[in-house]
């Protein structure tokens, strides 16, 4: 998903109306930014961001962090060179010269796990912010989180985002908006398997539908095929046959209970610290602490 391109995508979904996590999780940081930095205040510390994105709600952290006088490395990371680029260049453009020191990483969350391991011998906190959480299935949250632990040293802090289980006509308008940017973001991944795979997927087969899968909790994005129709692709040396109305399940967005955050941060040896959310109570960043 998240070529350049996709990211350009994502910005605009973040931009949407009807893409409320983005302005509730904007709400939280800048209303509780400050009480999170009291949190961190101590030595000096490695803020370790992974999917930063353009990193456009973590400068209200940063702001807190920098009025509070709170010493920290930044190391935003993310799988996309432009989000990176595009980040470090809003940092130089709103602070002139960086009050703290940035180094940028292009990488995919493993990786960054593995620099975390590599140089996490300071104090830590990673920021895991958005519904990038959401993202996984409950097996590979547990074990990410799990191995996010491993990396990390007793006392190091994590801020994830959740977004919360909600009225069901709320999250389907956020995954089926009126301008059609989430259709985009998901028939972007079949221009990249035609251009990178040799595919030859047309778009006109497919309707997008983002769907509630009401035994998982999760946002569902489907790309429906619309007629009988085959596609090839040449790298993998396959054709695919689809039926009318058989669907490619594209991504999950899992969404929580505060109950669900409780047993995942007590499963992966964590401790939560607080949970802070917005006020119409959609969204939730949870602090946790690593006990080791
Ligand atoms: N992390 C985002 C989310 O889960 C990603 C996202 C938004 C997404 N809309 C999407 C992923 C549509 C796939 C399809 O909310």
């Amino acid at each position: 998903f998240y070529d350049d391109k996709g990211s350009k995508l994502f910005q605009q979904i973040m931009e949407l109306e009807e893409y409320y996590p983005t302005r509730c999780e904007a709400e939280i940081l800048s209303k509780c930014g400050a009480e999170m930095a009291e949190f961190a205040s101590g030595d000096k510390f490695n803020l370790i961001e992974l999917g930063c994105g353009d990193g456009a709600k973590t400068v209200m952290l940063l702001d807190s962090l920098i009025k509070k006088n709170i010493e920290f490395n930044f190391v935003p990371l993310d799988i996309s060179q432009a989000a990176v680029e595009f980040l470090l260049g809003n940092l130089e453009k709103k602070y002139g010269e960086i009050p703290f020191k940035v180094q940028g990483l292009v990488a995919e969350y493993f990786q960054g796990l593995g620099w975390l391991t590599d140089n996490a011998s300071e104090r830590n906190m990673v920021l895991f912010l958005g519904s990038n959480i959401g993202n996984f299935n409950k097996p590979t949250a547990l074990r990410f989180l799990r191995h996010l632990w491993h990396s990390l040293n007793d006392g190091d802090l994590i801020l994830i985002g959740f977004d919360l289980k909600k009225d069901l006509d709320i999250l389907y308008d956020a995954y089926n908006d009126k301008k059609g940017i989430t259709k985009e973001f998901n028939f972007n991944v079949l221009d990249r398997i035609n251009s990178l795979l040799g595919g030859n997927f047309k778009r006109e087969n497919f309707q997008h539908q983002g769907l509630y899968n009401i035994q998982t909790g999760a946002m569902e994005s489907y790309l429906i095929s619309q007629q009988k129709h085959s596609v090839h692709i040449e790298e993998v040396g396959k054709t695919f046959n689809f039926e009318p109305w058989e669907a490619i399940h594209m991504e999950y967005s899992y969404k929580y209970l505060e109950s669900d955050i409780q047993s995942l941060s007590s499963s992966t040896g964590f401790e939560i610290l607080k949970n802070f959310t917005d006020e119409q109570g959609y969204f939730i960043d949870s602090l946790w602490k690593v006990k080791k």
